[in-house]
């Protein structure tokens, strides 16, 4: 499963670059609205950091030609980048000409499996279903991800992969590399979680401390 990190934070993706376990970048309008400084430029850098891994940058208009511009316009800020457009049937048919123009699309916003279905059938590169958001109002995040894994499997859309979102806690990154999601989206926050175990914390402390009574000054 790809790690993708949910940020706009120039620290936090400088950080877990280094580490070699992200492979993308996640933004929407609300991540870049904390950050400080101009949008383009920070989205320029996410890209330049991010190398050849997939940055998403979400369409900001909501008028249909307008997004259509912008989407394009959106696309040529780097190579990496994926432009992020809701499932909304208004953009139907903005998405299907993007497509055929090979831009390379993470359709954001989806709560169903229809919804998926209808974008993989249009050839978007990503879907997006927000689980955290699903589970917020009473219905199963998780169940969703299983689902579209399902339909896809079932029908074949080769083109299309899921971007696990709205993850809110590790019990959602787990579940969803169990359920196959092809990528998660994850906060910083819940990256620095699941890298850390209290039993490893444990076992470090003891072997140290073993080692010491041997009081061997050089080793090897
Ligand atoms: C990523 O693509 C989404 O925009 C993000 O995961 C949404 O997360 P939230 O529901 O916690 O805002």
């Amino acid at each position: 499963m790809k790690i993708f990190l949910d940020t706009a934070s120039i620290k936090e993706i400088k950080k877990w670059m280094a580490t070699g376990l992200v492979d993308g970048v996640t933004t929407n309008p609300s991540l870049i609205s904390k950050e400080k400084g101009d949008a383009k430029k920070i989205i320029k850098e996410i890209c330049k950091l991010v190398k050849d891994g997939d940055v998403s940058v979400e369409v900001t208009e909501k008028d249909p030609k307008k997004v259509y511009a912008q989407a394009q316009k959106i696309a040529k800020i780097a190579k990496n980048v994926v432009v992020k457009i809701p499932c909304h049937p208004d953009y139907f048919e903005v998405i299907k000409k993007l497509v055929d123009k090979k831009i390379n699309l993470n359709i954001t916003l989806v709560f169903s499996v229809l919804q998926g279905m209808m974008m993989c059938k249009l050839g978007v590169k990503y879907i997006s279903p927000f689980i955290g958001r699903l589970d917020d109002v009473d219905c199963d995040g998780l169940d969703l991800v299983a689902n579209l894994r399902q339909m896809i499997d079932e029908y074949v859309f080769l083109n299309t992969k899921i971007i696990a979102a709205s993850i809110r806690g590790m019990r959602h990154f787990h579940e969803v590399a169990l359920l196959g999601a092809d990528v998660a989206t994850v906060p910083s926050a819940v990256l620095e979680k699941a890298a850390h175990h209290p039993l490893t914390d444990k076992g470090i402390k003891k072997f140290l401390e073993d080692w010491k009574k041997l009081k061997i000054k050089i080793f090897p």
